[in-house]
């Protein structure tokens, strides 16, 4: 590895300079025994108490069904944190953890819970002197969402009164299409305010997602080139090689497309191509992502047809091992048309952007992981190097590596030593690791820790998430009414389906591949 200069580092914002700790608050998890408690929230809050950035004051109330105990529920979390800690737990931190964590048992659709919970809240804001700020996490399935926030409601809890705060984090799903998403924003806007509501992405919890704008905005030499003069198309690529795992029941229902492209891939889309907000204030972000979202071409059915890709993997080999296909995997049934892939071609209708390709594709059980937007520029005027084999270098791409690489790469052109004038294509990378070394880190840190100060920009407004939705619904509409008649159309460990290919083919262009 090159040996790199220590970066000068520059404090942004008020709370980088003051190295703010959160509000005081307790903090209520409901859907406490589930996966994302063990594996991402609780994890994340110990790294911000081993950070200094939870405030002294603070509590955690975890509900979930099981009768348990407040000492078994604070067992059960020590066991797992052994797990999924993302670094060495030092035991006088987790103590102090442990000492503010308490659990209630309870079905969340048991109006009688509500009172309750009120009740060891009242306790437990006085004991932890928490200001009575709240934080609830909706960590539940989604059928809960609206009946909680409203529940909550009812007993008073989402009353901010006497400068206290009282804030909701939605999880995804946010919706199974355009019309219940809709319906869930009007349902929870119905007993509280938008700035209540805090609707997650984790993909805005990742640093590279974020550093999009630092580098776009923070930079004189890229902006100047970053439209449709330049640039040629844009890749954005999720490629996993994980299946379905244990979520078959959940998949199934939702799909490829209504999993990854509505939520993750539109923020990437929105990050990569809006325009420059005026400030960093929430809604001066959230204002120019939406304006992106509503610029994105509508398809008509025909041009579903043309522009939209979908696969569902069959069995094959990754990493060496056999894996059977989706319709086998547990809670699937063998029959299922849900796809495990999508591609597709969207426009955006704008100055920036008009004509200029962005090109989607997601996809599990690929042979890589990789998620990446990739920027292609317009090739050079070829005069000087005219029936020459520079004619098929490759164009100039810079790649945005979000993950499991993550950095940022330059593909130019440059000459071959030797006598006579030969090309060849080299890359210029830059590493995260190399400059700033690694944080151990879930990705909920960021987005816990903003919630707590009241700090929405990493958060989808309502009408940034009905957006998302409009832009898939056409695609939606026309998948269920014409059923996919030759699935499964993708090996496992391949690329997805050669329609696919296709695609980009079409349009003289290729999928840049990246995989270890
Ligand atoms: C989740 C999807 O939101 O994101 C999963 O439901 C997907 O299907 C996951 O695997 C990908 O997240 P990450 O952070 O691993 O890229």
């Amino acid at each position: 590895m090159a040996q790199v200069a220590q970066p000068e580092i520059i404090p942004i914002t008020r709370q980088q300079r003051v190295g703010r700790p959160a509000d005081p608050c307790t903090m209520v998890i409901f859907g406490a025994a589930g996966d994302l408690t063990r594996r991402k929230l609780i994890p994340a809050l110990y790294n911000l108490a081993k950070n200094q950035l939870l405030s002294r004051e603070f509590a955690i109330v975890g509900i979930a069904r099981r009768p348990i105990s407040t000492d078994d529920f604070r067992n059960k979390v020590s066991e797992d944190i052994k797990q999924f800690a993302t670094d060495q737990v030092e035991p006088d931190i987790w103590e102090w953890f442990l000492r503010r964590m308490y659990y209630l048992s309870g079905d969340f659709g048991d109006k009688k819970l509500y009172p309750q919970l009120k009740e060891l809240l009242d306790k437990v804001d006085k004991d932890h002197s928490s200001h009575g700020n709240h934080l609830y996490y909706m960590a539940t399935s989604p059928d809960y969402f609206a009946p909680v926030v409203k529940q909550l409601a009812l007993v008073g809890l989402m009353q901010e009164n006497n400068g206290q705060w009282r804030r909701v984090i939605v999880e995804k799903p946010f919706g199974h299409d355009l019309e219940t998403a809709k319906a869930l924003n009007k349902q929870l806007l119905n007993v509280a305010g938008e700035q209540q509501i805090y609707r997650i992405d984790h993909y805005l919890g990742k640093e590279t997602v974020q550093n999009i704008l630092a580098f776009r905005f923070a930079n004189g030499i890229f902006e100047p080139i970053w439209n449709r003069r330049y640039i040629d198309h844009i890749q954005i690529s999720v490629a996993e090689t994980v299946g379905v795992e244990q979520r078959g029941g959940y998949y199934d229902q939702a799909g490829a497309l209504r999993d990854m492209v509505p939520n993750h891939i539109m923020q990437l889309i929105s990050l990569t191509s809006m325009e420059p907000p005026i400030s960093f204030r929430a809604d001066a972000v959230r204002d120019e992502q939406a304006k992106i979202l509503h610029a994105i071409q509508p398809m008509s059915s025909e041009e579903v047809l043309t522009k939209t890709v979908r696969g569902q993997y069959g069995p094959g080999v990754i990493n060496g091992e056999r894996v059977p296909g989706y319709r086998e995997e547990q809670d699937v049934p063998p029959e299922s048309r849900t796809e495990t892939f999508v591609a597709m071609k969207l426009l955006i209708d704008n100055w920036r952007w008009a004509d200029v390709p962005f090109y989607l594709r997601t996809g599990k059980r690929l042979p890589g992981r990789s998620t990446h937007v990739m920027i292609q520029f317009r090739r050079a005027p070829f005069v000087l190097f005219r029936d020459t084999p520079v004619e098929n270098l490759m164009p100039n791409q810079l790649v945005l590596h979000i993950q499991p690489e993550e950095g940022i790469s330059l593909r130019f052109a440059a000459k071959v030593p030797g006598p006579a004038m030969r090309l060849g294509a080299v890359d210029m990378n830059f590493e995260y690791e190399d400059y700033f070394g690694t944080q151990p880190s879930t990705g909920y840190e960021r987005l816990l820790h903003d919630c707590m100060i009241g700090d929405a920009t990493l958060f989808q407004r309502a009408d940034m998430v009905e957006a998302g939705w409009c832009v898939v619904s056409p695609v939606l509409d026309v998948w269920k009414a014409l059923p996919p008649r030759h699935f499964p159309n993708y090996a496992t460990g391949s690329w997805g389906p050669k329609e696919a290919e296709d695609l980009l083919e079409r349009d003289g262009r290729h999928w840049r591949n990246f995989e270890k």
